[in-house]
């Protein structure tokens, strides 16, 4: 049997397809349990390991990294990496990397099934039925809002926030987008106009998040830009939580001045605000945008991939900080 090369741990249990592609070359210690592994134990396994496979809700930062005098590579499963002190990684010569592109189409889906969701009262309906409270049709039960024609608002027109506004073609939506650049397939395609933040509140109908938490859009949703949108306006996060200023939206929602939120994610997940918990016009998801079978396994795949790449001294396909890889 060919020697196993590398000593690896990855944080918690993920789909076979990554693991069986990390086995015949490395020495791999999975997490057992079905929770984030401790932060002692992070610690202490870390410092024996060539290779980290971690999770979003892993925290790499300063103390994790100087743990670890062996470590090459930090694989995230995730495209999103403000787990990860990537600055400091990058100082120690550590090679961060990520899997994007893989879970952009079920993030997309996520944030409409969200849209939908909330905008036509799903849960509450089927609450209602749940609850044997069902007394038959009425005129004026759980009435939501169309969407036909109506503006969706993208804020952050990447990989993610493009495949969002593709999908409103079916209800014929104008869009307006946010994003330092310009997209063009966005205005071509779609006819979408990239706008400022401030006219992208005023106008939308549906605003959906789709920037990656960095110090810049750290509570760019907050309670100034929260009165800016509509009363009738409905919010979707699928990005990260601490992107809006959580209690601001609780205030907001509580006092009408926004119809409703979709929210995959929280500001200090796994906690939930324990007000969004008593409103009806939110509807709240455990952070599953990507959790999709294919997805997930392809996820895997990629992690997997980019950590055996860097190991093996081979440019892995994501790398976050190239940088760190040629001076290695
Ligand atoms: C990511 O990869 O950043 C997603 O939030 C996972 O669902």
């Amino acid at each position: 049997m060919a020697e196993k090369k590398f000593s690896v741990l990855v944080t918690r249990k993920i789909p076979q397809s990554g693991l069986e592609l990390l086995r015949p070359s490395c020495e791999l210690e999975v997490y057992p349990e079905d929770r984030p592994i401790p932060r002692q134990e992070l610690l202490r396994k870390i410092a024996k390991v060539d290779g980290l496979l971690c999770l979003l809700s892993d925290i790499i930062d300063r103390e994790v990294l100087d743990a670890a005098p062996r470590l090459k590579v930090l694989s995230n499963y995730a495209v999103g990496y403000n787990n990860i002190d990537v600055e400091y990684a990058t100082r120690k010569g550590v090679v961060v990397t990520n899997t994007p592109g893989v879970l952009t189409d079920a993030t997309a889906d996520l944030a409409w099934a969200l849209l939908l969701a909330t905008a036509r009262r799903v849960v509450e309906g089927d609450r209602l039925v749940r609850q044997g409270k069902f007394r038959g049709w009425g005129p004026m039960l759980l009435l939501g809002h169309d969407l036909k024609g109506k503006t969706l608002g993208i804020v952050g027109a990447g990989r993610i926030g493009t495949a969002v506004a593709e999908r409103s073609v079916g209800w014929k939506m104008r869009v307006l987008y946010y994003s330092r650049r310009p997209n063009e397939f966005l205005e071509k395609e779609l006819g979408a106009r990239k706008v400022p933040l401030e006219e992208l509140l005023a106008e939308a109908d549906f605003v959906s998040l789709h920037v990656p938490l960095t110090p810049e859009t750290h509570h760019l949703i907050n309670g100034a830009a929260l009165r800016k949108m509509k009363p009738t306006a409905i919010l979707i996060n699928t990005a990260r939580g601490a992107v809006v200023d959580e209690p601001a939206l609780v205030q907001a929602l509580k006092e009408k001045r926004l119809a409703g939120a979709g929210l995959d994610v929280y500001e200090n997940e796994p906690q939930v605000h324990p007000e969004l918990l008593k409103l009806d016009n939110v509807v709240l998801l455990p952070h599953i945008g990507s959790a999709t079978v294919e997805t997930r396994d392809e996820m895997a795949r990629i992690a997997a991939r980019n950590l055996l790449a860097v190991l093996e001294g081979r440019k892995p396909e994501f790398p976050v900080n190239p940088q760190v890889f040629p001076t290695r």
